[in-house]
């Protein structure tokens, strides 16, 4: 028996796989509520014999994908997708979104941007009405990186945030790597005034490789409840 979120996630993964088309090229999300929709995916593989090329957004899914017959190819194998699916952290009714709670966000970014159309799946919990509770990830090169943080927080000084607590990303005793290589800095803003411009001007600092804030990419977002029913949102 699911607990409520799952049922939610489970929910939205399953409804957001109805949009797959036979000879889809895929993006392949990262996170527990794309695992529910690799899931749902592979067992229209299996009882459907739909035929999908799936590209992953993290070394996790690509394992996941693999272990459940859904074909995987490199990015530069097929360059433009035609979907992808993926989680995410928040989103906004702009569908605007904070992604990178998992620290895939680059590859995300990159896999979304190539593809015709994004679908979000997402738990009821995740709509905000102003992006920013959830810390905004920042991935940066490791060469330097006290510097770059230095950076951002002039930066956020400049742009009048108020809430500038940034923190080094760890995992147990060491700073998390990404699958690139990279360190992730959470940016805990609180609120998020305009997040198209902090987009921006993040990418502008020497050192940083990518930000969280997805803006204009998510074309729908699939919303689950804990009883089951989804809510689409275009
Ligand atoms: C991964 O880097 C993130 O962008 C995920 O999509 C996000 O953290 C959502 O994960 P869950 O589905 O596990 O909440």
């Amino acid at each position: 028996e699911l607990s409520p979120i799952d049922k939610a996630k489970y929910a939205a993964a399953r409804k957001s796989v109805d949009f797959v088309e036979n000879g889809m090229k895929l993006g392949l999300g990262t996170g527990s509520t794309a695992a529910w929709m690799v899931r749902c995916l592979a067992e229209r593989i299996r009882n459907e014999g739909l035929k999908v090329t799936g590209v992953a957004t993290s070394s996790r899914t690509a394992d996941l994908a693999r272990e459940l017959g859904v074909p995987i190819v490199g990015m530069d194998d097929v360059k433009w997708l035609d979907l992808t699916i993926d989680g995410a952290d928040e989103f906004d009714p702009n569908l605007n979104l904070i992604k990178g709670g998992g620290a895939a966000l680059l590859q995300e970014k990159i896999v979304a941007t190539a593809s015709d159309r994004m679908i979000v799946i997402a738990d009821a919990a995740k709509e905000v009405a102003q992006l920013g509770a959830f810390p905004l990830p920042v991935e940066v090169v490791p060469f330097g990186w006290r510097t770059t943080m230095a950076l951002i927080e002039e930066t956020l000084y400049s742009l009048d945030v108020l809430n500038r607590e940034v923190a080094l990303r760890m995992d147990e005793s060491r700073p998390l790597k990404t699958d690139e290589g990279n360190f992730i800095l959470d940016l805990n803003l609180r609120r998020i005034g305009n997040p198209r411009q902090l987009a921006l001007v993040l990418n502008q600092i020497p050192g940083v490789v990518e930000n969280g804030l997805f803006i204009d990419i998510c074309d729908i977002v699939v919303i689950g409840n804990g009883d089951g029913r989804v809510t689409v949102r275009d």
